[in-house]
């Protein structure tokens, strides 16, 4: 299929464009670079540089059979300071986007949501039906692009997948996580144990959790690209289906703490801080929905096994 990859220069995107390619898809990224690498561009795709707003003449250049859209303003804390950036990258962006799409009549696009559109959950682990109510501006915006989804798939026939993501993690094909400002516990943890930080705080030991600490639901970025390729032909013209991606066990910031430190063989000093705002106790996602109707089974659910490839490429770098 010949597929247009939105924000194929960043972590998962990169990814997934390297497994498109694999699969024998013709793929053109395009990225601003505002937060993507060029060099992260897999070989044998195209790189259009151009944001969302301005992506009308390269679809109507390529004329893709399907989008893939991860490009996105994702940093849950920058997005309560500034949250016009989210709202103008996340939502008109994504609003420009389909509307290139629409202009030359390409209607089937995966696009890459979260687990922020729930918030703090009423049950684990959670399903697709638990209620939507973000609390941050993020997992806000991208809810609205599910719902923009869901009425263009009425209205306009696109066939679209919305796929939620939990706590990606790991590395494929040679690429991994290299955010400017980093955030991610996995990340900060290799980097403490690669001597780039002196150590890294542990928000929060006061949990309602064996631990006292965080527990996320942790999923293998190759076990997410694996999705991607089994979303992209799924639905029917008409039909915009939600599918939330995780291994469906959790793991408490201390169990990484540890995988880390028995993957990297180095301490990893930490200091105890209070809680980060708005972290909710347990995210543990249930994949039932995509296991049953797509047959995805998550390949690499181990977390020593997730750290240990994010690992080798940082290591590698
Ligand atoms: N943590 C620390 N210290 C750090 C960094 C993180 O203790 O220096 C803890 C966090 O408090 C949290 C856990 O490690 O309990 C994981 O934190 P991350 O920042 O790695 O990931 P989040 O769970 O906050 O965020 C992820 C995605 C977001 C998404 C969110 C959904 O990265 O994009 O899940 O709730 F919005």
């Amino acid at each position: 299929m010949r597929v247009l990859v939105a924000g194929g220069a960043g972590y998962i995107g990169s990814v997934v464009t390297a497994a498109l390619l694999s699969d024998g898809h013709e793929v053109t990224v395009l990225d601003d670079l505002s937060t993507g690498h060029a060099d992260a561009v897999p070989e044998g795709a195209a790189l259009a540089e151009v944001s969302l707003h301005d992506s009308a003449p390269v679809l109507a250049d390529v004329r893709p059979e399907a989008v893939l859209h991860f490009a996105a303003r994702s940093l849950v804390g920058v997005s309560q300071q500034q949250p016009e950036d989210y709202w103008s990258t996340n939502v008109g962006g994504s609003l420009a986007l389909l509307e290139s799409m629409r202009a030359v009549d390409c209607r089937r696009i995966v696009f890459s949501s979260t687990a922020a559109t729930y918030g703090e959950p009423d049950a684990l682990p959670i399903r697709e039906d638990a209620p939507t109510r973000p609390t941050n501006t993020y997992g806000a915006s991208k809810l609205a692009v599910d719902h923009m989804l869901t009425s263009y798939a009425v209205a306009h026939g696109f066939a679209a997948v919305s796929l939620r993501y939990f706590n990606v993690a790991g590395a494929a094909f040679g690429l991994g996580e290299r955010h400017a400002t980093e955030t991610h516990l996995i990340p900060l943890a290799l980097q403490v144990a690669a001597g780039q930080r002196g150590s890294l705080t542990v928000f929060g030991r006061d949990y309602p959790t064996p631990d006292g600490t965080c527990i996320r639901d942790y999923v293998h970025v190759a076990d997410l690209a694996d999705a991607h390729l089994l979303a992209l032909p799924a639905p029917s013209a008409g039909e915009h289906r939600v599918y939330n991606l995780g291994n469906g066990t959790g793991f408490s910031v201390q169990e990484v703490l540890d995988a880390a430190r028995e993957v990297t063989g180095h301490a990893i000093p930490t200091t105890d801080g209070p809680r980060r705002a708005g972290d909710p106790a347990q995210l543990v996602a249930s994949s039932d929905r995509i296991r049953a109707e797509l047959g995805w089974t998550p390949r690499h659910p181990d977390l020593v096994g997730i750290v240990s490839d994010a690992w080798t490429v940082a290591q590698a770098r």
